[in-house]
């Protein structure tokens, strides 16, 4: 199956190879996607391919293709993987180059992209909800950039595995930022409030789609700094991703979150979000 593309080439992923001197290996020198479809239909794709653009833009790595190149390889992708719903991965990194710190002069990106099958959500955590650990924010102050260098996400996400929790939120100066793999929603006195899309956190497409989602349903929400204390007596907790869309998180730090059940904002924005998804 020739689901995965690399440097102009469809393969399957068995066959898909990169030198040892790439730059995404030596450094984590690189940028990456996931863009989730339904029914073989990508779900905010030119979002995606705009923060891609931010991002390549952010670390100086020329972005390969043109929206167009983007859609036309990215519908191959989708059209040879069976599964009608899936995640795409785009990986680009700046290339193969003897070892040096500095940008390597003439190098051409590595580009590689997959598709997979996407599972579902499991459904307890949507009728029960998970459970999140907090920790504080120890990555760097480029969290808006979606580079593969994610060895701080990596040992942040194993502190809530170990912990037997589903996610890590993180606190950076006593205020919420975001989820090691996800953004985070809160509600507060019946506000949902969501941490400002700056530097601090990754403006995750979900989180878009949900808050423009709130605006067009009338449901109140703010976008304003999320404090540690506002966190631990919020009424709900949810974290959104493009692979997970919105979970609730009812047990924080092994404290209820409100009544410990999914609640009603989380409810109401998760049958929204339902309809914007391709059938
Ligand atoms: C650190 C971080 N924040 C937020 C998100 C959510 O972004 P999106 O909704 O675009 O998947 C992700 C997704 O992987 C992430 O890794």
């Amino acid at each position: 199956m020739s689901n995965v593309y690399l440097n102009g080439q469809f393969m399957p992923l068995e066959e898909a190879r990169v030198p040892v001197m790439d730059r995404g290996f030596i450094f984590g020198d690189g940028v990456y996607e996931v863009i989730p479809v339904y029914a073989h239909q990508p779900l905010g794709l030119e979002r995606h391919l705009a923060r891609l653009d931010r991002t390549c833009a952010g670390v100086r790595i020329k972005n390969p293709y043109t929206l167009l190149e983007w859609r036309d390889l990215l519908s191959r992708l989708i059209a040879n993987e069976p599964a009608k719903d899936q995640s795409l991965y785009i990986h680009i990194t700046r290339g193969v180059a003897p070892r040096d710190h500095a940008f390597p002069a003439n190098v051409s990106p590595t580009v590689f992209a997959m598709a997979k099958p996407m599972p579902p959500v499991p459904a307890a955590w949507l009728t029960q909800g998970v459970k999140a650990i907090t920790h504080a924010d120890f990555r760097w102050l480029k969290c808006d950039l979606k580079t593969t260098a994610l060895l701080a996400n990596i040992l942040l996400r194993q502190l809530a595995v170990d912990a037997g929790a589903t996610e890590c939120l993180l606190l950076r100066d006593g205020f919420l930022t975001e989820g090691a793999a996800s953004n985070t929603l809160v509600v507060v006195d019946g506000l949902l409030l969501a941490p400002p899309r700056n530097h601090l956190l990754l403006p995750g497409i979900t989180y878009d789609l949900v808050l423009e989602l709130a605006t067009e349903k009338g449901v109140p929400f703010a976008e304003r700094p999320v404090s540690e204390a506002e966190l631990r007596r919020a009424s709900e907790v949810m974290m959104t991703s493009s692979t997970r869309e919105i979970v609730p998180i009812t047990l924080l730090d092994h404290v209820a979150v409100g009544c410990g059940q999914p609640g009603p904002v989380f409810k109401h924005l998760l049958a929204l979000y339902q309809e914007l998804k391709p059938s």
